[in-house]
């Protein structure tokens, strides 16, 4: 299957998606979701609208991911700060998990995806959190793709959550003094998972919004002016493709 798109006016690129698969595939790759409001605005829709369309985006880029084999997709669905919104999207920002599990688990237990939370769960509305929590279960056995969902997660917060659980421990004597990289990451909501490879943020946007401040340190980034409504396979396939002929060097040379 052939994807074709071009880069710019005079620079057309193709390739397919068995050349990206002979490449390396991100382990991890981690999505800021952006765009879904400018993308309803320029249709004079409700900003929820956007919100619904880019519920579609996931499923699709989910499955794509799952083929591909990469081994963690996170996707920012709320910050710690998008509580600032208006009450009512803020309320259906919080049941579009829902939703998205209504209508998609069974696909995604058939796929072999295994889902996951990552965030702040006590001011989740107890409805969301437990439909995802539901689904958490039900793909518990599952060895595909992690879907890993950030929903109500900042940086910030997940960093002195941590230091505070550090301390804690500390006190009673559960863990020495001195702490390294592996052990404060043990201490993240992320521990179980490698550190993205490949950051993608789409609608423009050139900033991290208090996104995994932690675990980003060494991964690439990708941006890209498509809102998320409008993301799709091949737009993926092209960060992976950007992805594939970055050098990484963590420093070295
Ligand atoms: C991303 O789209 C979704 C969330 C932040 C939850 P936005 O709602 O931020 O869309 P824009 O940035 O206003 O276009
Ligand atoms: C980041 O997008 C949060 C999510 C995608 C969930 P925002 O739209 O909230 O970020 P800012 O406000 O433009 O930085
Ligand atoms: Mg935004």
């Amino acid at each position: 299957m052939f994807w074709k798109f071009k880069k710019q006016k005079d620079n057309s690129v193709s390739f397919s998606i068995d050349e990206i698969m002979k490449g390396q595939i991100p382990n991890h790759i981690a999505i800021i979701m952006d765009g879904n409001g400018r993308w309803a605005k320029k249709r004079a829709l409700p900003r929820t609208a956007g919100h619904h369309e880019g519920m579609k985006v996931v499923k699709r880029v989910t499955k794509l991911a799952n083929k591909l084999g990469v081994h963690t997709l996170t996707v920012y669905a709320f910050s710690t700060e998008n509580w600032k919104r208006p009450r009512e999207e803020v309320n259906y920002l919080l049941r579009l998990p829902e939703e998205f599990m209504g209508t998609f688990l069974p696909e995604l237990i058939e796929e072999n995806v295994q889902v996951r939370i990552m965030g702040n769960k006590d001011a989740i509305p107890a409805h969301t959190l437990s439909a995802v929590e539901k689904a958490v279960s039900e793909t518990k056995q599952n060895t595909g793709l992690i879907l890993n969902f950030a929903l109500n997660y900042g940086g910030r917060a997940e960093i002195i959550r941590a230091v505070n659980q550090i301390v804690i421990d500390q006190n009673a004597g559960k863990l020495s003094a001195e702490i390294n990289d592996e052990i404060f990451s043990g201490y993240l909501m992320s521990s179980s998972l490698e550190d993205p490879d490949l950051l993608i943020r789409t609608s423009g946007e050139i900033r991290l919004s208090n996104f995994m401040l932690w675990q980003l340190a060494y991964t690439e980034f990708w941006f890209t002016d498509v809102l998320w409504p409008d993301f799709r396979e091949e737009h993926l396939l092209e960060a992976i493709h950007a992805f594939q002929k970055r050098g990484r060097r963590y420093g070295g040379i």
